[in-house]
This record gives structure tokens, sequence and C-alpha cells, in this order.
């Protein structure tokens, strides 16, 4: 679907609006490689200096394919960011906008300055419901649009599109506004609020409130850009809880030229993301009705409550905590482990039924997990990622350190075979006192122990005990394996180079953790660098 916008001929009408899966570099090299459809890729927005954001939780579900999100404008900084942006390969027919933010006027002119020689053009976030002291404070002025516009204006040659914040009485106002102060093209609209949304009493957002977005919102969207569409006379970017073909020919009719599809892909797969687009396309096309039914309305974000009845000391650092319930999770998903106040943190299950977790002491919120006394609560939601799934009669080889164990031992467990295809697990440790579950282990697989210092079973790294052990097999043998990694990111890729010295790529699955936000592929936190969202895409890769 060809589609012209300021200067370019796009190859589709649509872009997925800033803070959503669009948000690191190799994801948007990924969607200009394999999404033609989304003809505009809007980046995260970014500011003058690094931002961390916000801790977990980031991002709340209230009701289906309703949000309220507080990421807290977590980005690298306009140089970092300007070094990342530089390494793309941005295809003719297609529109990088790059979304910045700053405190001030003198801010927005700083950053547009950096990042305008690697953009189409630059959308400014005017209108951020939730971090203090930047975006909707500004976007709510009209005499503060037009200054910030006109200064980024006159410091750049490229396209500039101001991003407006519902939470006006009047957004036609801010519109022109705007574009009295040169706007090429309005973006409307970032989200509603601030709102709350509390689960078991307790705000979910770390940062208590966050701006609304997805279904719940589109009635208020639609009516912006209905409103900004008669005030004034410029490209209109839509965006607010669109996501089936009927309701992108009311944006279209409002007067929208470019439509911005975000919380509607909570859960999606990358490759589902391409089909879903690619779907929508064809509705436009062909006056149909198909893509609505790949939203995943399914996905459940809420809290179980679960109680504390053990928690096994396996070291100084490293605790084996066992609950009261059982939780759902298929071998390779995963769940979140949220207190209230601390933070929320994504963990495999050792065990399921009861639902155990490891726990490594590597910062605040697993210090407090170790020292947490039997009786506490805690909240789990999931499970999230991909199950694995191994064809049918392979031999599945795991290779584990640290807590990787818990997330390889259930997929060991549930779909290993038995006799000479029955799992062999391989286990690496600095030493014997930090090993544990290795009884349990023992009775589902052939074990391979690695101590670094000798301590116990082999005397060396686990991924030169896997290599004497691969030497043993047969071309048969190996071509029958499938490995699934899991542990500190050296040992992941040491274990790849030895698995790949005698085996095909597709034969081997890696989890490394990325770091995981939402959960449900929307942040973009845990992208691998092909792209890939580990959270949705994986984690297994
Ligand atoms: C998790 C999340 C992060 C967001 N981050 C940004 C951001 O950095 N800059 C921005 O202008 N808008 C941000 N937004 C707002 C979206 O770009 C969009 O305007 C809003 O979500 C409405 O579209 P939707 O209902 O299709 O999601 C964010 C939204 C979400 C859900
Ligand atoms: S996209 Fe948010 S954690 Fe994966």
């Amino acid at each position: 679907m060809k589609t012209e916008f300021l200067g370019k001929t796009l190859s589709g009408p649509f872009t997925i609006p800033s803070g959503i899966v669009t948000c690191s570099a190799p994801i948007i090299q990924a969607f200009f490689d394999a999404i033609p459809e989304v003809g505009v890729l809007t980046t995260k927005s970014i500011g003058p200096e690094p931002r961390l954001g916000y801790r977990e939780p980031v991002l709340s579900q209230y009701a289906p394919g309703c949000f309220v999100n507080a990421v807290g404008l977590t980005n690298p900084g306009a140089e970092q960011a300007a070094v990342l942006m530089a390494r793309l390969d941005i295809p003719e027919d297609r529109f990088l906008l790059i979304s910045i933010f700053g405190g001030n006027v003198d801010e927005y002119v700083q950053v547009a300055k950096i990042m305008a020689p690697f953009a189409d053009g630059l959308e400014l976030n005017l209108s951020c419901p939730h971090a203090k002291g930047y975006g909707m404070a500004m976007g709510q002025d009209p005499d503060l649009v037009r200054e910030i516009t006109a200064a980024v204006k006159a410091a750049v040659t490229i396209p500039v599109i101001p991003k407006l914040t519902p939470n006006v009485p009047n957004i036609g106002e801010i519109a022109a506004a705007a574009v009295a102060g040169g706007a090429d093209a309005i973006c409307g609209v970032n989200t509603v609020g601030p709102g709350q949304y509390n689960s078991h009493g307790q705000a979910v957002l770390s940062n208590g409130m966050g701006g609304m977005s997805g279904k719940g919102v589109l009635p208020i969207a639609l009516k912006c850009v209905d409103e900004i569409s008669n005030a004034v006379d410029c490209p209109i970017i839509a965006c607010g809880g669109i996501s089936s073909a009927d309701n992108v020919r009311s944006f279209q009719k409002a007067g929208a030229k470019i439509i911005g599809i975000g919380s509607a892909l909570v859960g999606m797969t990358t490759a589902q993301i391409g089909d879903y687009f690619s779907a929508l396309s064809s509705d436009l096309l062909a006056d149909t009705e198909k893509a609505e039914s790949l939203v995943r309305y399914d996905i459940d974000m809420s809290f179980d409550s679960v109680t504390l009845v053990k928690n096994e000391k396996i070291c100084d650092d490293i605790s084996i905590l066992t609950f009261n319930k059982k939780v759902g999770v298929q071998a390779g998903e995963f769940v979140f482990l949220w207190i209230p106040g601390l933070g929320e943190k994504p963990f495999s299950a050792l065990t399921d039924d009861p639902f155990s977790l490891v726990v490594i002491n590597l910062g605040t919120f697993t210090k407090t997990l170790i020292d947490l006394e039997p009786g506490a609560e805690a909240y789990v939601r999931g499970p999230h990622g991909m199950p694995v799934n191994p064809p049918e009669g392979a031999k599945i080889m795991t290779v584990s350190g640290g807590t990787g164990l818990a997330a390889v031992y259930q997929l060991a467990r549930d779909l290993g075979d038995e006799g000479p295809q029955c799992p062999e697990m391989f286990v690496g440790a600095r030493s014997d006192d930090r090993l544990y579950f290795i009884d349990e282990c023992k009775a589902i697989s052939t074990l391979h122990i690695a101590t670094d210092d000798g301590s116990r079973g082999y005397n060396g790294r686990v991924t030169d005990m896997l290599r004497e052990r691969l030497q043993q097999l047969s071309a048969n043998e190996l071509e029958n394996l499938y490995f699934y990694n899991c542990g500190p990111e050296p040992m992941v890729h040491a274990a790849i180079a030895v698995q790949k010295e005698f085996c095909g790529n597709h034969q081997i699955h890696s989890a490394i953790d990325y770091m995981t936000k939402c959960g449900v592929g929307i942040c973009g936190a845990c992208n691998a660098p092909d792209g890939r969202r580990l959270c949705v895409d994986g984690p297994f890769l």
C-alpha cells in the first residue's frame, strides 16, 4: 500500500507509536527488513541525558486491550542514541521518525541537532503525562508548543512533527499553535491521564500513576484527531486504541494519513506482528475484518497472590523459595514475581507444583527475596514467553549455570525421552557449595557436573566437559541433539561456540537474561542483537 508522506513514497501507511516495540536499533532494523506495511518507524523518545526510567512494573493491563504505563522515558541519551541510529540501514521507502523530548526549549533544540542527521523527521514528545518536568506540561501551553516547534524548526532541515496530548480542553488550539510554529505534520495522541490501576489493593505501576493507552482511549483519540484535522491543514499521524480495519477507516475518515498501532501489539511475536499488519492491509484493500482476530485480547497480566512456605539457603547468595501454590507454566515459559513497593522481576519456575524459584543475590530486589521469611506474600503473573517445542524423538542436552538450571529443569523433565534418548544435563558452578537440585536432576537425566575449583565432578569449565562428551558421539547421534542453554552470558556464548563445532544452528537454543521489563513484547527492553524480543519470541531463541 504505497503512501506519500512528507516527500517520501512509503511502502505502507502504518507506524508503531513511540515507546512501543520498535524501541531499539536492532528491532527497528528487523522491522525495516521484514514488515513493509510499517512505512514509518518511530523510535522511543530520546532526551539529552541517559535515563534508566522507573523500576518495574512499568505496564499494567486494567481490562483486555486496555493499559496504563509509566516507563519513565528510558533512553540512552542523545549522544549514544545517535551512535546506534547511525548503524541503521534505512530502505528508500521507509521513514525513520525519531521522537525527542527535553525539559525546556534549549534541550529540545540540543537533542534535535544531535538526532537530525540520522532521521527523516523528528517527532516532538510534548505530551508524556507521567514524567515530571517533561512532556505534557509543555504540550498543554499553546505558546510553549509554538515556541518549541519554531526553535526546533530553525535548528534542523528535516520535517518536525509535534505529538500532542489529549489531556487539554481544546486540542485544535494546540495543533494550530504547532502549525504556527512551523510543524510539518501533527501526531495525535499520546496517552490519556495519568491514571492509576491497583491489584490486591496496591498500585501496580512503581510510579503509582501512568498514561492510559489501548482500546479504552480510542473514543478520545478519535475525537482529538477529528478536532486536529478541523483546526489545521497538514498530515496527521493518528494513534490511540486502533486495532481493527474498521478503526483504521474511522481515523482515515477523520483525517489521518499515517495510522499508529501500539498497544494492540501486546503479546505478539515478531512473526505475528508481520502477519497482523499484512492482514490489516488486506482488510483495507478487500473491505474485510480479519486482522482484529489476531489481536491478543487473551494476554493475562493479572497477579495471583502466593505465600512463601520455605526459604532454603543453598549458600550465602543463593536460595530456593517454595510457595504455597501451583503455577501453570510449560517448559520454556517464565513468570514475574511482584513485591509491591519493591518491584517486579522475571523468573523461571524451578518447579511448577508447588511453585518454586531460585534466586541469586544480584541487587536490591533479589537481596530482599533471599531474606524473605516464610509467610511472606508476593504476587505472580504469567506465564509469559513461548513454550519450547523440540521435534519428536530429539535428544535434549541442557547446559546451565547459576539460576539457569531453573529454566532447563522442567524442560528436561517434561520433554525428555527415556532410555538412550534420556536428556543429558550439564550443570556448571564455581564450587560444590553453589550446586542445588542435584538429586532431582539425576532422577530425570544423565547429569554431568563441572566445578571451576574441582570440588565436585569435572574439574574445569562446563563447556570443556560438554566438548569432551560431544567428541564421543557419532554423526547420527549429533544430528539428533537439541541444545538448551541458560545461564550467565559468557557461559551461554561459550556453550554455543562448542555446540556449533558439532551441530547446526537450528539445534541450538539459548536464553540469555537480556533486561526484561513488561514481559508482553511492548517496551522493547529485552531485545536480542538480531531484534527479536526475548519475552515474546523467546526466552529460548
Ligand atoms: C509502554 C508505552 C511506552 C510509551 N512511550 C512513549 C514515549 O516514549 N514517547 C511517546 O511520545 N509516547 C509514548 N507512548 C505513547 C504511545 O506512543 C501512544 O501515543 C499511545 O500508547 C496510544 O497508542 P496505542 O493506544 O495504540 O498504544 C508509550 C506508550 C506505551 C504503552
Ligand atoms: S518487550 Fe518489554 S520485556 Fe520484552
